[in-house]
């Protein structure tokens, strides 16, 4: 490959390496009552309680990447992207869920994926990213098993609709955060706090997936790839003794391998089925289902990192009467010395990524993978402007980099690494936090009719791309 920068290249990646970005239809879109879009979960909580969200910002308006994507997919050009993420929104595609297709959104999502392979940049689909349609969530979302057969329904158009032209799919993203959000630690509608549902809405989105996958293999697409996307969040315990380890084990258990062994390895691992048996938690199954989660299992898994996790045996006994939430088994436990973000609370530990890496090597079959998001949140980022409006966000560059460094090791000693796709493109609206914490390569200025600028990240980035290390 063509070395264009006089620096060095000490950490070079493997020829065709993906270098991109990730982001979500309900986070960049807006328009979100334009277009014959229907309702999601986040349009109808943010009606209902616009106070949950800072600075009472929803999702109505976001990065405006619905009017403006021609601009945003020339600057990802410019800032060295071969492939890039986003999901389909599925109220806009299926307003209602089940019914009619809207040809709005079907000219949007074709204008976008031509418009992404006109720039040579390879579109990567997600289906999900935490917006159930409303219709969907008023008739129960993930605990009704029709909400199941009309997400599979969906993904099958979705493949009819766009396969031709994209090849690499994923059936979700994080499906952890909407189970923990919706149903444990109120911070997704429906703002239910109850752990049997909470399984049962996990092992739904699995049966979903699973479905998704066996209409993606119906589909045929030449050369197609399908996925899920996980936030393997690395369980560290405090110490070796076997108390802390076995906290550490139930909180990988809970969080990481509820998804990730049905999606690599076609089952539930054996420990997590008694543990939940043992407490009477089994979620309640169908004849069927096993089969159908062991006949598709994934091509491909996304592996989204930003912080580890680290628990310590549970230091007092649980209060009976509090609700039953996954810290029955462990406590969390804040390293000394570890290091922070000193902009977004969340710890850095940067060997993480390998961790995890060797991990998928060892003991998931060494499946092909990419490291599908990684970044650094920031808030308060616009003081770090400068009179020419670029953002000088070295912090992000470093962040970028040492993390690259162990990804590029975890290559060097055999994993199958294929990319890294960092979050995110530009600043985006984020759930309920809205736009505090700022992740782009690309500044959007809120002030200024979110008007967009590369920031100094992003220029790094391209020759990220360019040299295909640094
Ligand atoms: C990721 C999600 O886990 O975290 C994104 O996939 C989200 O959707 C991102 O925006 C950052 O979250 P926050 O709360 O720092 O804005």
């Amino acid at each position: 490959m063509e070395q264009r920068s006089k620096q060095p290249i000490t950490y070079r990646f493997p020829a065709g390496f993906w270098w991109g970005s990730a982001t979500s239809a309900t986070q960049i879109e807006g328009a979100a009552n334009e277009g014959g879009k229907g309702k999601n979960i986040w349009d109808h909580w943010y009606e209902q309680e616009p106070h949950r969200f800072f600075q009472g910002v929803g999702p109505e308006v976001t990065s405006d990447f619905y009017h403006r994507y021609k601009e945003d997919i020339a600057l990802m050009k410019e800032i060295g992207h071969n492939s890039f993420r986003f999901s389909i929104s599925w109220s806009r595609l299926i307003p209602d869920g089940v019914g009619e297709v809207n040809s709005e959104a079907v000219r949007f999502y074709n204008a976008v994926i031509d418009e992404l392979l006109a720039n040579g940049i390879e579109p990567f689909v997600n289906l999900y990213h935490f917006d159930m349609p409303l219709v969907m969530q008023n008739i129960g979302g993930w605990e009704n098993r029709e909400v199941i057969d009309a997400y599979a329904r969906y993904a099958s158009l979705c493949f009819q609709l766009f396969g031709d032209r994209v090849k690499t799919w994923f059936t979700h993203n994080e499906p952890i955060v909407p189970v923990e959000g919706g149903y444990l630690y109120d911070f997704h509608y429906p703002n239910v706090v109850d752990f049997r549902r909470a399984v049962q809405v996990a092992y739904h989105t699995m049966i979903a997936h699973a479905k998704a996958v066996a209409a993606f293999r119906r589909a045929a697409i030449q050369g197609g790839k399908i996925g899920i996307i996980l936030n393997l969040t690395p369980s560290y315990p405090r110490s070796q003794h076997p108390a802390d380890v076995k906290a550490a084990h139930i909180a990988d258990l809970l969080f990481n391998r509820s998804f990730l062994d049905p999606a690599v390895k076609g089952e539930y691992p054996q420990d997590l089925i008694e543990l939940l048996a043992e407490h009477r938690f089994l979620p309640v199954m169908e004849v069927g289902d096993r089969e159908l989660i062991k006949e598709n299992t994934i091509d491909l898994l996304g592996i989204n990192y930003y912080q580890p996790r680290r628990v310590k045996a549970k230091e007092h006994l649980p209060n009976p009467d509090a609700p039953f939430l996954p810290e029955r088994f462990f406590d969390y436990y804040a390293m000394p010395g570890r290091k922070m973000n000193p902009y977004r609370g969340w710890e850095i530990y940067e060997k993480g990524i390998y961790d995890i890496l060797i991990n998928i090597k060892e003991k998931y079959g060494n499946i092909e993978c990419f490291i599908s998001e990684n970044g650094m949140g920031v808030e308060g980022e616009e003081r770090f402007r400068d009179e020419s409006g670029m953002i000088h966000d070295d912090y992000r560059i470093e962040f970028i980099q040492e993390h690259l460094k162990w990804v590029h090791r975890a290559i060097e000693e055999g994993t199958n690494v294929k990319g890294y796709h960092i979050w995110t493109f530009m600043d985006n609206w984020s759930w309920t936090n809205a736009y505090k914490n700022r992740y782009g390569l690309v500044a959007v200025d809120l002030e200024n009719g979110l008007k967009r600028t590369i920031k100094k990240s992003g220029y790094w980035f391209k020759s990220l791309a360019e040299n295909n290390g640094f």
